[in-house]
């Protein structure tokens, strides 16, 4: 058996912060390898890249979740004991109750609400002077989220909703006082989660039977037990919490529109389009970096033993992104996607695998037909000017978006 190549230095931590999409990629690459050996915050740790690596990553039973997520993330992101940290059956079967939210007669009502609110919402933005539409995207989406979960939303907390779910994803990953704001605010969105919970429990909240808030508070787990509401509340949050997040492909979406205006024109003339473009923003801007895992027990591939106990870190981006699998991986090119097949493992912005039995992200057709509806307001329902700004990626931040949030101007409802 061979041992693992290993990166320069004892700890990669702060090489992996101050390049959280290249890191893993760019160190392989160096190293003539698929996988290397390194510490990240004093752990040994194993990182891997490309789709024979998300292959063994999604498929071998020595690879488990629990564990594996640094706390500060918990603290922030994810909360504690949600499905993430789950494995084996105890996930399966958690796992059911995410995958029962997204029947597509569900996923289009929600594209529908989006498109009536994008109308109303386009009435104020005629009066005024900018529109600044990741920030616009955010507010729409937590509307929407908690509407099709059965969280009701006063006009009232619109704002500070919006704020708590973008601090969860947006400044989880970050140090200093934000992350100390994104804690604060995993803390009180779990607290008016729970209440919420609480309420549909005892009746003093009706909501539909197939929204989110009523299946996580009547689901019970394998021991037949109810979650217990701070567990339900985190499960409540992984689904609104996430609908939110996906103002930020929305942004990006809007970038690749304006760098690419021949894409506005072929939206416009065919609907068809709109798959292969909002795919191709999927994998071609950047997300999350990396999924993390750990080795319950030894396992061997490809001749390199495993150790029991290692964190192994899956890059998301790089896998997106390599050149095995995929050409001119750096230019944006919608049309790779118009006769792609399927393959869960070289295209992993949401995670790889199966949706039922891994960890793979159970809202991705949300996040699709959510950047499809934007994107189709964008191009056929109204006219707008972007002036100058600074739309270069903001690469220190996670996800990368635009630095000026995606600045429009003299926006027009068509008639
Ligand atoms: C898991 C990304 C939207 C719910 C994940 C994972 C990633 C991801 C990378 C982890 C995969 C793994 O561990 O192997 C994203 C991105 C989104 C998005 C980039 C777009 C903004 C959504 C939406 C929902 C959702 C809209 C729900 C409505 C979840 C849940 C999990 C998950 C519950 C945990 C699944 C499990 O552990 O089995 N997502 N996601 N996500 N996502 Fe998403």
């Amino acid at each position: 058996m061979s041992s693992i190549p290993s990166s320069k230095g004892f700890d990669s931590t702060l090489s992996l912060l101050s390049n959280p999409y290249g890191f893993i990629a760019e160190t392989c690459h160096a190293l003539h390898t698929d996988l290397f050996e390194t510490r990240i915050l004093f752990q040994k740790t194993i990182c891997m890249t490309g789709a024979a690596a998300a292959e063994v990553f999604y498929s071998e039973d020595g690879l488990v979740r629990a564990g594996s997520m640094p706390k500060r993330i918990q603290k922030t992101l994810l909360g504690e004991k949600g499905i993430q940290g789950l494995d084996g059956e105890a996930h399966r079967h958690r796992k059911q109750m995410f995958m029962s939210l997204m029947a597509s007669e569900r996923i289009e009502a929600l594209e529908n609400t989006t498109r009536d609110l994008l109308d109303r919402y386009a009435r104020d933005w005629e009066a005024a002077d900018e529109v600044v539409l990741y920030d616009q995207a955010r507010e729409i989406l937590t509307r929407i989220a908690c509407d099709w979960s059965g969280v009701p939303l006063p006009e009232a907390e619109v704002e500070t909703r919006t704020a708590q779910m973008t601090a969860l994803f947006q400044d989880a990953g970050a140090v200093g006082w934000k992350h100390w704001g994104a804690r604060l605010a995993r803390h009180r969105a779990e607290r008016w989660a729970a209440g919420i919970i609480e309420r549909v429990r005892d009746g003093s909240l009706q909501t539909r039977q197939e929204s989110a808030a009523h299946v996580v508070a009547t689901w019970r787990d394998l021991n037949g037990e109810l979650l217990t509401s701070k567990v339900a509340a985190v499960e409540l949050l992984n689904v609104v919490r996430p609908i939110v997040a996906v103002s930020a492909f929305i942004a990006q979406a809007a970038h690749a529109l304006h760098r690419h205006p021949e894409w506005r024109q072929k939206l416009k003339d065919d609907e068809g389009q709109f798959e292969p473009f909002v795919q191709e923003v999927r994998r071609f801007y950047p997300f999350f970096p990396a999924v993390a895992a750990r080795v319950k027990r030894d396992f061997e591939w490809r001749g390199y033993r495993f150790p029991e106990g290692y964190r192994v870190l899956l890059d998301l981006y790089g896998t997106n992104t390599d050149a095995r699998s995929w050409d001119a991986p750096q230019e944006f090119r919608p049309e790779r996607f118009q006769d792609r097949e399927d393959n869960p493992y070289d295209f992993i912005p949401q995670g790889g695998g199966d949706h039922h039995k891994n960890h793979r992200c159970p809202g991705e057709w949300i996040a699709i037909s959510q950047m499809k509806a934007f994107c189709s307001f964008l191009v056929n329902a109204i006219n707008f000017e972007v002036p100058d700004q600074v739309l270069d990626l903001e690469t220190g931040e996670l996800p990368p978006m635009p630095k000026s949030r995606f600045i429009m101007r003299n926006v027009r409802r068509r008639q």
